[in-house]
């Protein structure tokens, strides 16, 4: 049995350009992966199988794990049966990537499972077809990616800081979150000049923050309840509901979780 971690990542700015023909939009955006983590174990077997600890995850056809599997299969002609168990501890709904996270962990380890030695910018092509946020799985763990997400530009590690992610009750769906843009909006921020000066002068954005709180109003409410207990920088991550947060507040605050930044070297996984 293989078993692999699975990270879940934050946006830490996230500019949003315009929509494209093909109904995505055009992004800008600075990934980072962080240690919290969905654990995968996987071994060969004679029939398809996954089971997951947490019995809200579909554990059908519908889980971009098995879109992960049979792109897999299809990419390589080969024919196998996998038998695999997810220990979920990234909220779903929540702009934290852990669907695209076990997709790209599925793909990395299938190609050690099936000793297949595919490069690993190979794998990351293929993700992008499982979903925009799959492909960063596979960088450095710290990334500007462009496109709809899937143009991948690995980074240096930043410097560590201590991260609180904050996960309200209520989770958010992405393709809604998007509907409820107002692009004319938008503050115009150049992309690349934020990403030259983040380490000397780090900005912190997120231009689907306003959408998320267009469609669930009590989200700005909770925001602005982690600033008041003492949170010195509160922010979506993604398209929500997650906030990540910088700073300490003064008493614990429940349904937080505290993370480092982490990352990958290569040829080894999270
Ligand atoms: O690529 P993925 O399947 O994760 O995207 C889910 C949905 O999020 C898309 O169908 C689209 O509505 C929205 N999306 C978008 N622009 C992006 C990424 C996602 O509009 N760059």
């Amino acid at each position: 049995m293989l078993t692999f971690h699975s990270p879940a990542k934050i946006n830490l700015f996230l500019r949003i350009l315009g929509k494209r023909p093909d109904g995505y939009h055009e992004l800008a955006s600075l990934f980072q992966a962080i240690g919290l983590m969905d654990v995968l174990h996987f071994s060969l077997a004679d029939e398809d199988q996954l089971t997951c600890t947490d019995p809200l995850v579909p554990t059908d056809h519908s889980n971009l794990i098995w879109k992960a599997v049979r792109l897999f299969q299809s990419k390589t002609s080969l024919v196998f049966h996998v038998k695999i168990h997810l220990e979920k501890n990234i909220p779903m709904q929540a702009g934290l990537g852990g669907g695209s996270s076990n997709a790209a962990t599925t793909l990395w380890a299938l190609n050690i499972l099936l000793k297949t030695r595919i490069p690993t910018e190979t794998l990351m092509q293929w993700a992008g077809q499982l979903g925009s946020d799959v492909p960063f799985f596979f960088s450095s763990g710290t990334a500007y990616c462009t496109g709809r997400g899937e143009i991948v530009q690995s980074l240096a590690p930043l410097s560590q800081r201590n991260v609180t992610i904050a996960v309200p009750s209520q989770g958010l769906s992405t393709p809604l979150v998007y509907s409820r843009l107002d692009l004319s909006t938008l503050p115009q921020r150049d992309p690349l000049n934020v990403l030259h000066h983040f380490k000397a002068n780090p900005q912190y954005f997120n231009d689907l923050e306003e959408a998320a709180f267009r469609v669930l109003p009590e989200l700005s409410v909770y925001k602005h309840s982690l600033l008041s207990q003492g949170f010195e920088m509160v922010l979506l991550s993604g398209s929500g509901s997650s906030f990540f947060c910088f700073g300490s507040p003064s008493l614990p605050i429940k349904n937080t979780k505290a993370v480092h930044f982490v990352q990958r070297t290569e040829g080894t996984w999270y």
